[in-house]
């Protein structure tokens, strides 16, 4: 199976590059790989929650002369047995070793491990939080929830984890801390290290740190980055508690045995929500350890919120695309770090970046474009920037090509240039981000490269300069998506449309390791980085402000709340735009853009029960024994009444529709007033006749429940392949959207 790295970060600076091997990880020396195990439940003999009794289960089914075996490095052989997620453990195993196990009773199945990778001042004011008002003083900013970040670890000590204003953890946390002395307060209640336990889950990175700072950092006045994005910090819960579980390492990303191994803690210990900022590309849910144990954690009444992935524009790029994970892409804030270039002709261009020292003088200097006879050198490579010259020049370099943009700028600094301009290629188009770059810089469009390559070539003197205008607030096309952000359709699960929800994901500025340079000559640090890694613990945090608000309300009650409360047009009211400056489409904004104080009055949820997961798992054709290892008990399809994908009670609407019409129920419960009262509305997807019975629906009562049809049917031929919609159930009070995306077979 081969396991691909995917960064959830944007921008990766200087991190050095990660070898792996076709399977993710390396083969020692020995042959000796990490295999995820999963059994049979042991009958109920003995007493099976006592840990070690099923550690000794386990050990049977390893081979008699390994199974208390060391490796050449002191390991032991078994590296975790798990027993809140799924029933089974990791261990370092031959493939001989693997085949002979599989003739063992109670054995299901067993691979190899993937590794995955860890793919603000503001952004709460953003999302309509204030403080001491509204939804966030409803939610009493998140008090008594515990939010379970796994990703990089933690910098103890950072004033965004001070537990100023905060309770004691509740009395159900069952964590450990593991960081020395008064570093563990009341804002970090718990802090362990899975990847080596002789070691304090420190963040070596930064991405642990500004991930758990903006699900639950508290107040911090005066944040910035250089100046820029001044303002108080704050995560989106800022009185949540934070439970942190070290999982991966700048060099050795994150290995799924140890994700693993931490939900299975997160599970026991009693978090509420869990922020997973990582991800691997779509996998059959039975082979994607994340999704396995992710859905224990939700059936234990956790909510899980994941990264949707960075590899958009291009469609079908969706990691965690499981129904029961929250799929969080990345959006546009309505603030920009703004750059402009001025050219020799008198046109400007702006653009983004978040250097923009004082001293640089706005006066034109020689322009030069490498690509001009040669477009590979369009890229600014090193050595081709060796062969012309760029000395005191400022220099148009296009995204892509191989380096990553900030080493770009490193690169045409070494070789002696004054500054950059940055351009996006015609993928990519409009999609800009705020980069810390190096050297005096700004990323422009596309649309505004072309126009400054055609300049270059109009004249045999080309100028530029590069003028800095800070921070501006008030963009009116926010938020767009992110150029970034991973695109459906859903791979694994084409009935259910992902990503499910998008929210703020581009330049956030959250804390930061303390910096050796001591830059901002405060004890905070921050810095500004870009990804749906950014998107995701926006969310977690907001999932944790409705668990204080409805501590009644299930994982998937919480998902709908926010599915269908999202916001599908921008600032001045125009649908939410693409890098192409288009409306964009549901396989990139889902059910649209997160409004925290609308989700937590929704009028009425979509839930989703055990039974209702198990009947759209044998809908999906998957094996009982595949089940088995996702729901965590024996499933027999044959007796399952099972269910289409897109008939899971979900609050989106993914369906492929030949000519036979298709009809789907719904249920709805009503978390609004006793006695309400809704019609539905329908945005009719072109070519496509849509029937929903009954007209009305009424409730007397708070959780209510209510089901009705929707029928589809293809009504004319339409030339596109895919069409979309909406459906809403409307009150006097709320609205109840549901995103409709129809293929044509
Ligand atoms: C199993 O062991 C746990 C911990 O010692 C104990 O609390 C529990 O009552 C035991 N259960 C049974 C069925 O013996
Ligand atoms: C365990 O026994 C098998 C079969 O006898 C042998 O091939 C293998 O090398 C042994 N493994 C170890 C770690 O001793
Ligand atoms: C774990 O950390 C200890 C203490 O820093 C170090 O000596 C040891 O080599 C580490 N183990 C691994 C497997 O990296
Ligand atoms: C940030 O804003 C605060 C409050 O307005 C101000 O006192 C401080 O000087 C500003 N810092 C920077 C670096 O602009
Ligand atoms: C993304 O799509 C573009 C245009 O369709 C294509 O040229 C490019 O190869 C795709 N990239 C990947 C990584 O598939
Ligand atoms: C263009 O540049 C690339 C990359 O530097 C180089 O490999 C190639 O030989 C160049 N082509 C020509 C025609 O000069
Ligand atoms: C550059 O200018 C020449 C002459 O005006 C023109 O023929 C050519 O197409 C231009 N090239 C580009 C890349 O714009
Ligand atoms: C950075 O500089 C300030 C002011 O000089 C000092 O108070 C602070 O402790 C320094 N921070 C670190 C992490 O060294
Ligand atoms: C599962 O199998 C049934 C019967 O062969 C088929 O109709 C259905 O389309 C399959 N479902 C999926 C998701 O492949
Ligand atoms: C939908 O609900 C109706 C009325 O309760 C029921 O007759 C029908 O079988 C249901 N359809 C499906 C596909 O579950
Ligand atoms: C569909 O395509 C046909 C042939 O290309 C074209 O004549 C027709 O106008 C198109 N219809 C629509 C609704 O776009």
């Amino acid at each position: 199976m081969a396991a691909i790295l995917i960064s959830l970060v944007y921008i990766l600076s200087f991190s050095p590059t990660i070898a792996v091997t076709s399977n993710g990880i390396e083969n020692d020396a020995n042959g000796l790989q990490t295999y995820i195990v999963h059994v049979r439940k042991p009958k109920q003999e003995g007493n099976f929650s006592i840990k070690l009794d099923l550690d000794n289960w386990y050990r049977t089914f390893l081979p008699d002369n390994i199974s208390k075996s060391i490796d050449a490095h002191h390991r032991s052989r078994m590296v975790y047995g798990y027993r809140n997620v799924i029933s089974g453990f990791a261990a370092r195993l031959t493939a001989e070793e693997v085949k002979a196990m599989e003739t063992k009773s109670g054995f299901i199945s067993a691979r190899v491990e993937n590794i995955l990778e860890p793919q603000t001042t503001h952004s709460p004011n953003f999302l309509g939080l204030h403080q001491n008002s509204g939804f966030w003083k409803d939610s009493n900013l998140g008090k008594g929830v515990i939010i379970g970040v796994l990703d990089m670890g933690i910098t103890p000590g950072h004033p965004s984890f001070s537990d100023e204003g905060m309770p004691p953890p509740p009395a159900k946390w069952k964590g450990k801390c593991e960081l020395e002395g008064a570093n563990c307060n009341n804002k970090i209640i718990g802090a362990r290290n899975f990847l080596n336990k002789s070691e304090p889950p420190i963040d070596n990175d930064g991405h642990g740190t500004h991930t758990a700072s903006t699900a639950a950092g508290n107040f911090v006045n005066g944040a910035n980055l250089f100046g820029q994005a001044n303002g108080t910090a704050a995560g989106m819960a800022p009185l949540a508690h934070l439970a942190i579980y070290k999982v991966c390492e700048t060099d050795l990303g994150c290995p799924e045995s140890i994700v693993n191994a931490a939900i299975d803690a997160a599970v026991e210990e009693g978090v509420d929500v869990l922020s997973i900022s990582l991800g691997s590309p779509s996998l059959p849910f039975f082979a994607d350890a994340m999704a396995t144990a992710a859905f224990t954690a939700t059936q234990k009444g956790i909510l899980v919120s994941c990264s949707a992935g960075n590899s958009g524009p291009n469609s079908s790029t969706l990691a965690n695309e499981a129904p029961w994970m929250l799929t969080v892409g990345a959006s546009t804030i309505d603030r920009s770090i703004v750059a402009l270039t001025q050219l020799g002709n008198q046109e400007t261009y702006d653009g983004e970046t978040i250097f923009q020292p004082k001293d640089f003088p706005s006066k034109q200097l020689p322009l030069v474009y490498p690509g001009v006879k040669n477009s590979s050198a369009a890229f600014c490579l090193p050595e081709t920037l060796k062969s012309i010259d760029v000395k005191g020049k400022v220099v148009l370099c296009q995204r892509g090509g191989g380096t990553q943009r900030i080493r770009k700028g490193k690169d045409v600094k070494d070789a002696g240039g004054a500054a950059m301009i940055l351009m996006n290629d015609e993928l990519f188009d409009y999609g800009t981000v705020a980069d810390n770059h190096v050297l005096p810089a700004v990323y422009v469009s596309y649309a505004a490269g072309e126009r400054i390559k055609a300049y270059i070539n109009s004249t045999s003197s080309p100028t530029a300069s590069i003028v800095f205008k800070g921070t501006v607030i008030g963009k009116k096309s926010a938020p767009e998506v992110a150029v970034f952000s991973s695109r459906g359709p859903n791979k694994a699960s084409p009935g259910i449309l992902k990503p499910d929800i998008i929210g703020p994901g581009v330049s956030i500025l959250a804390a930061w390791p303390f910096s050796e340079e001591n830059i901002t000559n405060t004890k905070s640090t921050f810095t500004m980085i870009s990804g749906t890694s950014m998107s995701c613990p926006h969310l977690s945090g907001i999932a944790a402000l409705l668990k204080s608000a409805h501590p009644d309300w299930s994982p998937a009650a919480i998902k709908s709340a926010i599915m269908t409360t999202a916001d599908i047009v921008n600032l001045e009211g125009k649908p939410i735009m693409n890098h192409h400056l288009l409306p964009a489409d549901l396989f990139a904004v889902g059910a649209g853009h997160v409004n925290p104080s609308k989700a937590n009055d929704p009028g009425l949820v979509y839930d989703i029960s055990h039974d209702d997961y198990v009947r759209y798992l044998c809908g999906k054709n998957y094996t009982d024994q595949q089940i088995e290892g996702i729901v965590d008990h024996d499933v027999q399809c044959s007796k399952v009444s099972s269910i289409a994908e897109a008939e899971l009670n979900y609050p989106s609407f993914s369906v492929k529709l030949g000519s036979s019409p298709q009809t789907y129920n719904r249920t709805v419960t009503n978390v609004g007033q006793d006695n309400s009262f809704y019609t539905h509305h329908i945005i009719v997807p072109e070519g496509v006749k849509i029937i929903v019975q009954p007209d009305k629906i009424s409730f007397t009562e708070k959780n209510q429940k209510a089901t009705y049809s929707v029928t589809f049917i293809r009504d004319q031929i339409s030339n596109a392949s895919s069409v979309q919609g909406y459906l809403s159930w409307v009150s006097a009070t709320h609205t109840v959207r549901s995103p409709i995306a129809i293929g044509f077979e």
